[in-house]
């Protein structure tokens, strides 16, 4: 396993790009659209991970009603794993609450993701994922 990325929610995907991309000076990997979570997200590499922004696409997104409830700031932390499948059904066996019961294909099957909620990691929304391209 491998941290793969810091998910941080934000008002204005495209004004938080400017501060990371032209006055952080982190590499923008690419900006996508992911209709299935409702969001738009910009990645950065920081090294072997990367820093995730998200911003919600509509106001019933997760990230609309995390940034109305807690502001922005960091949303989730996302460890890859070799199996997300395999991964989801051991920690379903062993009583840990996960947000989806099986894991989605998000990005066009690129990635297949699951979230461990935060009442079983002490806090934190733990986003599970395998790169399947
Ligand atoms: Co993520």
């Amino acid at each position: 396993m491998r941290l793969d990325h810091i998910g941080i929610a934000v008002r204005n995907l495209d004004e938080a790009v400017k501060f990371y991309r032209d006055v952080l000076g982190l590499e923008l990997v690419r900006v996508e659209e992911v209709p299935e979570e409702r969001v738009r997200i910009a990645m950065f590499r920081v090294g072997e991970a990367y820093i995730e922004l998200l911003e919600g696409t509509d106001p019933e997104s997760a990230i609309s009603k995390f940034i109305e409830r807690r502001g922005e700031g960091i949303h989730h932390i996302a460890i890859h794993v070799d199996d997300v499948d395999a991964k989801t059904e051991e920690l379903k066996s062993r009583g840990v609450a996960l947000v989806y019961e099986k894991p989605r294909e998000v990005s066009h099957g690129e990635r297949r993701i699951n979230f461990v909620h935060p009442k079983s990691t002490f806090g934190v929304l733990l986003e599970i994922m395998t790169r399947v391209k």
